[in-house]
């Protein structure tokens, strides 16, 4: 074959391959609000009846002024314009298990507040808007030149980018500006925030509602959870963010989702805007085989180990339920999306069908400035490997342990106190450690802590190898002879373990370096700063640079492809449709579920099934109010939750799920497991967005918590 024919042939073969596996598949992709236009037309021809101008404009009021980053991980919506905010019960969980205790256990009871005296502050939280993004990649690159070397870029993008957040933020205000990298670097955005941090709850319902299925049914379909929670936002008297004070007022929004009793049918237009936080569509072949071979599975195993300790003493008594309930829930999540990751990764073949991509695209790269750079990304993944395992366990095994954490947060405070000269200085740091020491009491169980020293830090020793092991750790295993003799000195020889031994260290101004915790912590801590931490760093920044040369030959390698940037918690838009799917052979799963099904699941005896009396005996009278649906069967029911073919990751919880007409329909909370690898390939086949249906949540308030005086600050339309 002669070398003309060849490179056509391979050409062919390369635009059939990214045809059939990599082309943006109907419904794939996460797009920037501000460039929205580019897909308007697309939308439209899916049914959406907006404008582009409707989702986002600098200058007038959009539906991204009533969308919010909520903390720093979940997204919410404003419903009213006295500042009423939706989120997920999972978003909103660590604030209303701050707020319970044995005699208030808003977590098991749900929480009301009846009027706007009730609501409950929530130090430390903080709802964002966006007011704009911009593409700032020319002022960021100034002074840039292809001759420098990627660090010497790194301090070109941070002095650039600094100043553009310094220049956004100079009218104070609580605005709060990022620059952000998209596509490896190859674009920046600058983002713009408006910080509110008087965020109060509101509404909770009780975990049988909003936890219903537990850990068992996350994410899974079908689904039964009421996964919502209710905040208010207060601004000072000018509409600004301020501090708590009692003389805030509700926060008045330039814009509010009007609600849309109208409901979903399969085959409906749906559009999920929020802020997913991480994927990596464009993550070459070694990448995803480390993820999915490697690293799932040993992620996976030393979370079982501490899952199952925690579950032994949590079943044993309500107090360290409550206590461990929002750390058990954050450990579980991804352990439980890691598992499905891994199997869907595997289903789909990605490994192979990348390294086959990758093939052709090396071919095609061949006498370009593209060549040789998968060759090089492959090598850099191989040196890589090691030291990720490292952190992988690192992270998973000593970083986890509580009382180390603990130990090494709290003593930075103490050191600090004792050195400082500033009275001042010495008085705050002394209250936050007294805070510090109060919240990690409160929900402190020294038997799963202890156990889960044992089992990880045994599984570290088994499976890492000793060059990647921290000396002390090595010595000090041999001088205890076992991990249990070595608990043992660490929680009867901490003063860590013990609130009134460390009170009286800290009274009595004692130095705690050589306490067996913070020793421990500081250990590891340094041998992963010296030892592994340099060399991540230093082979990711080279992988991140050819990752970006990577990224701008496949935009040339396949000109018809459509690329979306990876989502990095930035403001997103995803658009689809209401659509079951068939999760293995023989079985169709149907996109809508109802209150039969929570009935079907309901089980006093089983925690996560049972379902308030409340919602039993409003099921029995059938008393549903307007909330309702005829079901397959001709019965009237309640719908619940729905799916849909949206593109969404981990931080698009509590995200605005809207119809063709930009009303609000549901809560985005989840995806379903079958489809999890979606942070790394999209199957339009399985991968499919959980929400809540908003009919469910007006439900909950109206008929089973009786806080209906919240609809009254809604609007509502009711035409489908
Ligand atoms: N899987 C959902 C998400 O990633 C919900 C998690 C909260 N629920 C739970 N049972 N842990 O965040
Ligand atoms: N449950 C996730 C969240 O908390 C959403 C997801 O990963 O689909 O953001």
């Amino acid at each position: 074959m002669n070398r003309t024919l060849k490179t056509l042939t391979a050409a062919a073969a390369s635009c059939m391959l990214s045809a059939a596996f990599f082309d943006a598949h109907a419904d794939e992709g996460m797009w920037l609000p501000s460039l929205i236009s580019q897909r308007i037309e697309d939308m439209q021809a899916k049914g959406f009846r907006l404008t582009a101008e409707d989702i986002y404009s600098i200058n007038s009021a959009s539906l991204k002024d009533a969308v919010v980053l909520f903390g720093r991980g979940c997204t919410g919506e404003l419903i009213s314009d006295e500042g009423l905010l939706l989120t997920n019960h999972h978003c909103g969980y660590s604030q209303i298990q701050k707020h319970s205790s044995v005699e208030h256990d808003y977590l098991r009871d749900g929480f009301w507040a009846m009027n706007r005296d009730e609501e409950l502050p929530n130090e430390g939280l903080t709802v964002s808007f966006l007011e704009r993004m911009e593409d700032v990649t020319d002022a960021v690159l100034q002074g840039y030149s292809p001759e420098m070397t990627e660090t010497q870029r790194d301090s070109v993008v941070k002095a650039n980018s600094g100043k553009l957040v310094e220049k956004a933020t100079a009218e104070g205000n609580g605005l709060r500006a990022t620059v952000e990298a998209l596509y490896y670097g190859n674009q920046y955005f600058l983002f713009l925030y408006r910080e509110y941090s008087d965020v109060r709850l509101v509404g909770a319902p009780p975990s049988s509602v909003g936890k219903f299925g537990g850990d068992t049914d996350n994410w899974m379909w079908p689904r039964h959870t009421g996964d919502f929670s209710i905040f208010r936002i207060y601004a000072d008297k000018d509409n600004n963010p301020a501090p708590y004070s009692e003389d805030n007022v509700p926060y008045r929004p330039k814009r509010h989702f009007r609600i849309s009793l109208g409901g979903v049918e399969e085959g409906d237009f749906t559009f999920v805007y929020g802020f997913p936080g991480r994927t990596q569509e464009y993550l070459m072949s070694e990448g995803v085989r480390y993820i999915s071979e490697v690293s799932d599975p040993h992620r996976i195993a030393l979370r079982t180990m501490r899952l199952d300790i925690q579950k032994k003493y949590m079943d044993a008594g309500q107090a360290v339920r409550i206590q461990y309930s929002s750390k058990n829930a954050g450990v579980a999540n991804s352990w439980k999306k890691w598992q499905g990751e891994m199997k869907g990764i595997r289903k789909m073949g990605t490994v192979g069908k990348k390294q086959e991509y990758e093939k052709a695209f090396m071919e095609w790269a061949r006498g370009t400035e593209y060549e040789g750079v998968v060759e090089r990304l492959d090598s850099l993944y191989g040196l890589l490997e090691p030291y990720s395992y490292a952190t992988d366990y690192y992270g998973e095994t000593a970083y986890s342990i509580e009382l180390v954490r603990f130990a090494l947060g709290y003593n930075k405070k103490l050191t600090e106190s004792m050195l400082s000269s500033s009275t001042d200085r010495i008085a705050e740091l002394r209250k936050e450690m007294k805070k510090m020491a109060a919240d990690f009491y409160k929900d402190y169980f020294i038997p799963i802590d202890r156990e889960s020293f044992v089992a990880v830090m045994e599984a570290f020793d088994r499976n890492v190898t000793d060059d990647f092991k921290p000396e002390y750790f090595k010595e000090s295993l041999t001088r205890y002879g076992t991990m249990e003799a070595w608990a043992d000195s660490l929680w009867n020889g901490s003063v860590f373990a013990d609130s009134l031994k460390l009170k009286k260290a800290t009274d009595s101004l004692r130095l705690l370096s050589e306490d067996p915790a913070v020793k421990f912590g500081d250990a590891f801590d340094d041998w992963y700063k010296k030892e592994i931490r340099p060399v991540t760093k230093r082979l990711n920044s080279e992988i991140t640079l050819l990752n970006r040369d990577y990224m701008r030959g496949q935009m040339e390698f396949s000109p018809d492809r459509v690329f979306y940037p990876d989502a990095n918690l930035t403001l997103r838009v995803a658009y689809g449709s209401v659509q079951g799917y068939s999760p293995a052979d023989g079985i169709y799963y149907k996109p809508v579920s109802t209150l039969e099904g929570i009935m079907e699941k309901d089980n006093p005896e089983i925690f996560d099934y049972n379902i308030p009396q409340r919602l039993r005996e409003i099921h029995a009278a059938k008393d549903y109010g307007p909330y309702t649906v005829t079901d397959s069967k001709g019965n009237i029911t309640v719908p619940v939750c729905f799916i849909a073919t949206n593109h969404t990751s981990g931080g698009n919880s509590g995200s605005p799920v809207i119809n063709a007409d930009g009303d609000l329909i549901g809560i985005n909370f989840d995806r379903v497991w079958e489809g999890t690898m979606s942070d790394i390939v999209f199957d339009p086949d399985l991968c499919r967005n959980i929400s809540l249906d908003i009919r469910y949540v007006l439900f909950i308030i109206d008929k089973v918590a009786g806080a209906g005086h919240l609809l009254e600050e809604m609007d509502f339309v009711s035409d489908r």
